[in-house]
């Protein structure tokens, strides 16, 4: 059963200790960033209304019955493999055929504890479009269009290299009643393009896919010209290899950056005009 708030679950010290960070993201002259600060505050502290944890619960309902899956099926990966992994970009790019079982694909989801800090953000940014990398099984974009469907606005579209991941993904997403969410299959390099085109001006995006540095800004600055002026941009497992460490860096430096907030594992950045004062926050949860 998911606890009431994120805070129960994310380390509790953790989250303590980086109360101070929040209210200083809540107290920022820029909106976007007050609204990030609130959806960190209503995921870490809050108390979730009793629909609003129905919601999730469901969600988490769905990856039980994934991860106790029996079935295998055909993949093709286009990532960067494991952290310790060099793949070349041919590799990457003609994508890995293996044969896996569901339940372990599942276990690339995103926790529960971290998709309801991007469920709760949503909640407070009300993005109109939002596209996400790398769908798995749908766990992630079930928090984000949940956001969305109980802002009353905003639609979806979330990329997946596998087809067979990608059909799990649309039977999530239809099983949870999310009709604002759909999956293109494909890989990034051929689908990207149309999305962001179709998807254009998008509030929000979520890079949880292809974990390789060259990849990530790759398709960041690829992203950048279909971004809406004060995008809110997430970026998962920035600390998952040195490359992924070196992205994330260079990321936050950039000029069209307005703020960014270290959370440890997933990096958040709020693209506009610079902002008097301090733009970068670190709170590892
Ligand atoms: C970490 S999982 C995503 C987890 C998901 N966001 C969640 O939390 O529920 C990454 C997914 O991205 C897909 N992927 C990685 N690189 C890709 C690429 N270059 N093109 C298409 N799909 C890719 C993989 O097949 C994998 O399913």
């Amino acid at each position: 059963m998911l606890k009431n708030t994120a805070y129960a679950i994310v380390s509790g010290y953790r989250a303590i200790r980086s109360k101070p960070v929040v209210k200083e993201l809540c107290n920022s002259s820029n909106p976007v960033v007050a609204r990030v600060g609130k959806g960190l505050h209503e995921g870490l502290y809050g108390n979730a209304s009793q629909s609003a944890v129905a919601g999730l619960t469901q969600i988490e309902d769905r990856r039980r019955a994934l991860l106790n899956t029996r079935e295998t099926i055909k993949v093709i990966d286009y990532g960067a493999g494991s952290s310790y992994e060099q793949r070349t970009e041919e590799q990457m790019k003609q994508g890995v055929q293996k044969t896996a079982a569901i339940s372990n694909i599942c276990k690339a989801s995103k926790p529960a504890r971290w998709a309801a800090l991007l469920h709760h953000i949503v909640l407070c940014c009300e993005p109109k479009s939002a596209v996400e990398l790398g769908s798995c099984v749908g766990i992630s974009g079930s928090y984000i269009a949940s956001a969305m469907k109980n802002n009353g606005k905003g639609s979806l579209t979330t990329l997946e290299g596998s087809p067979e991941i990608a059909r799990i993904a649309t039977e999530t997403f239809s099983t949870l009643g999310l009709a604002n969410a759909k999956v293109v299959a494909g890989a990034f390099h051929s689908t990207l393009s149309n999305v962001l085109e179709a998807s254009k001006p998008i509030d929000f995006f979520f890079n949880d896919g292809h974990h390789d540095r060259d990849a990530v800004l790759r398709y960041f600055e690829q992203s950048l010209p279909y971004l809406s002026p004060n995008a809110v941009v997430a970026v998962d497992d920035i600390t998952w290899s040195s490359g992924m460490k070196s992205a994330w860096k260079t990321l936050r430096e950039r000029k069209q950056v307005a703020a960014s907030v270290d959370l440890g594992k997933m990096g958040i950045l709020i693209m506009g005009e610079p902002v008097p004062g301090k733009s970068q926050f670190d709170m590892p949860l």
